[in-house]
């Protein structure tokens, strides 16, 4: 089937779906996004010679965004999935107005409705890099929400670097949580503390099961992953370019640097094996813009 149009091209529904994130921890989107549309193929980015995102300007978040896309729109795909919270909250406008007609699907919207969905009191708290935190987006995306919601917002940088180097639990990482979160999250304190914890950053879900530990039971733990899964599935869908003629499709696998850390870590995050060999090294320096822009 062959739906919409780009450019005066038409873009056909075998086309793959491009995802990238400044590394690989938009590959537990990526997890998702597979559970969800199993016979799609996907080609993901991971952006790990300029990782991390988190601590850059907008000015170079932006930059590098596009550089990353438009490295993915050559390779012909028919809709991006922006799997980095901070490129979401800082490029999404950038990305969608350069890359039109092809959908641009950031996770900050999806996260911020898994929040809404999730609270009952409206107290939220958003853990993310300080570029996004600074940005105020989610904080932003919920409100437009939920106009009665309390959101404070954490940047948590540390947890990044726990993530990339596979630390995942244990004391180290539990003091870190302490750390972060004591302030927010004081028992007994006179103000109720949020209901709802977003982990409003691609490397945070690793760390789901350390946080629960240290939290307790009460705290609902949201991530965007299978909401925005959901967002792909019903944009596909609306423009017509669903995949609905192969049971299982590919992943490509490409990055910009250390093919062997991106298997060894990124096997955490996506949850299945992979070898060096299966990782492509790409230079995005030399990715032309879309004709016409
Ligand atoms: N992928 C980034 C995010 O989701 C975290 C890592 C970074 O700072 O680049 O915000």
């Amino acid at each position: 089937m062959r739906s919409k149009t780009q450019g005066d091209q038409a873009i056909p529904s075998s086309s793959p779906i491009g995802v990238f994130d400044s590394g690989v921890g938009g590959l537990t989107v990526l997890r998702a996004l597979l559970d969800r549309l199993p016979g799609e193929d996907f080609v993901y980015l991971g952006d790990t010679a300029r990782l991390p995102y988190g601590s850059k300007s907008p000015g170079s978040i932006r930059q590098y965004s596009l550089q990353a896309a438009r490295l993915l729109h050559e390779r012909g795909v028919k809709c991006l999935v922006v799997a980095c919270n901070t490129a979401s909250a800082i490029a999404l406008d950038a990305l969608t107005q350069e890359f039109d007609p092809v959908p641009v699907i950031g996770v900050l919207e999806p996260g911020a409705a898994a929040a809404c969905g999730a609270t009952r009191s409206g107290r939220i708290a958003v853990l993310a890099t300080e570029s996004t935190v600074r940005g105020g987006a989610y904080q932003a995306a919920i409100t437009r929400r939920r106009p009665d919601a309390v959101v404070t917002a954490r940047a948590c940088p540390l947890f990044v670097a726990l993530a990339e180097e596979g630390w995942t639990d244990g004391p180290i990482v539990e003091g870190v949580i302490h750390r972060y979160l004591d302030q927010i999250f004081v028992a007994g304190a006179a103000v109720a503390h949020p209901d709802t914890l977003v982990l409003g950053c691609t490397h945070f879900p690793v760390l789901a099961p350390t946080l629960r530990k240290v939290l307790g039971p009460d705290v609902a733990i949201v991530d965007s992953a299978a909401t925005t899964a959901a967002a792909l599935a019903e944009v596909l869908a609306q423009r017509g370019v669903l995949r609905h003629d192969q049971a299982a499709g590919s992943v490509t696998l490409l990055a910009t640097d250390g093919p062997e850390r991106f298997a060894r870590v990124g096997a955490m995050f996506l949850g299945r094996p992979l070898a060096p060999t299966d990782v492509e090294i790409v230079d995005l320096a030399f990715a032309p813009a879309p004709s016409g822009t």
